[in-house]
């Protein structure tokens, strides 16, 4: 996507200096910062502390990661240790180990000296695949997007509303989520976004900027929003992306989809989610009872950043002193509350037979 007419990835390799660079996200919406990484610990902390996010980039980094270190030192015993690290840096989205497992199950085989070169196309690859498997994804989701459309009167917006950042920050180009709001938007049809803030991390700015950068109206609104647009006919559909899908259709994606998905249900109104293969889990029946959910810092809850007056980007205190935190990051959407998956293979239903009859070649035996 362009950013002041320059077209970015995510995370890329320099052409001059061969190093990795990534967008550092925690600056944004206020700050366009490039950062390089170079060392196994800036891999892992770029991707623990969110300097990158998004289940389809932390899976992207790691596997950039990989290859930086192979270049290294390629012996077995540095490959599970690289996989072991990155590993450990977030729990919740899948693609992290997917990516990582990918990795290792592809160099484990070949001879060390044939690792470097082997894991550096493996990371451009996987890169690659993440920007086409979204391009789909938008493609399908504009035939949903479309629908709604006809339905209206002549210029009239449709009115999506999403959560989190699932857009092009959080995968290497187009986003999962907002693939969809790229391609119509691209097509003509006009639209307006609910942007939930998404505390406490506010992801929801990433995606006001991404869609204020598109030329795309919208409206940052509360996380406790949603209901009230939605029972006051202002919603005509959802879409979030995931960081883990069970085999079964379970969602797990930021915290606060769960409220959202429960709010849609009882209004009527339909919630997708866009969902790349890579996220689904097959190993994972019961999301509730079997997705890791991660718990963040209490710092997350009890601060927020913006940008003060002076020009200041840094974080203000919120809670009182002693105040006890929680944190937890992510939650589940029952598969019964999802309407459809809009996968790169089409949209299905959110279960496991509609799910393993568009990937049969993936799903679990
Ligand atoms: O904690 P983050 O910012 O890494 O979480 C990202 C999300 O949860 C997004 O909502 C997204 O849907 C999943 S990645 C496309």
């Amino acid at each position: 996507m362009k950013v002041d007419g320059v077209s970015y990835r995510s995370i890329w390799r320099d052409a001059a200096s061969d190093e990795v660079r990534i967008i550092d996200q925690r600056w944004l919406p206020h700050e366009f910062r490039v950062a390089a990484l170079n060392t196994l610990e800036e891999f892992a902390g770029a991707i623990r502390d969110m300097w990158v996010r998004g289940a389809p980039l932390i899976g992207a980094t790691a596997a950039y990661g990989v290859a930086s270190e192979m270049a290294k030192n390629a012996s077995d015993s540095h490959l599970d240790h690289v996989h072991a690290v990155l590993n450990a840096t977030r729990p919740t989205a899948i693609n992290l180990a997917w990516a990582l497992d990918r990795c290792r199950t592809a160099l484990r085989p070949l001879p060390e000296h044939e690792r470097a070169m082997a894991s550096r196309q493996l990371a451009d690859a996987i890169a690659d695949e993440d920007v086409e498997i979204n391009r789909q994804i938008g493609l399908h989701g504009l035939s949903l997007i479309r629908d709604i459309a006809s339905q209206k009167p002549a210029g009239e917006p449709v009115r999506l509303l999403t959560h989190c950042n699932a857009g092009w920050l959080a995968t290497v180009d187009w986003g999962t989520a907002t693939s969809p709001m790229y391609q119509a938007a691209d097509a003509g049809i006009p639209l307006h976004v609910w942007v939930d803030e998404t505390r406490p991390r506010n992801q929801g700015a990433l995606t006001a900027w991404e869609l204020g950068s598109h030329g795309i109206g919208h409206s940052y609104i509360t996380d406790n929003a949603g209901g009230h647009l939605m029972q006051h006919g202002l919603v005509d559909m959802v879409i979030t992306g995931t960081d883990r899908t069970t085999a079964t259709g379970d969602v797990c994606n930021k915290i606060g989809t769960y409220l959202k998905a429960l709010a849609a249900r009882d209004n009527d109104i339909p919630f997708y989610v866009a969902l790349p293969s890579p996220t689904i889990d097959w190993r994972v029946a019961d999301g509730v009872g079997e997705i890791p959910i991660e718990d963040r810092p209490a710092t997350e809850v009890s601060h927020i950043q913006g940008r003060a007056p002076d020009g200041g980007i840094s974080p203000v205190q919120v809670t009182p002193e002693g105040s006890a935190v929680g944190n937890p990051a992510f939650d589940v959407t029952p598969a019964r509350l999802v309407t459809g998956l809009i996968t790169e293979r089409g949209v299905c239903a959110a279960s496991e037979d509609a799910l393993t009859a568009l990937f049969p070649d993936l799903a679990r035996a």
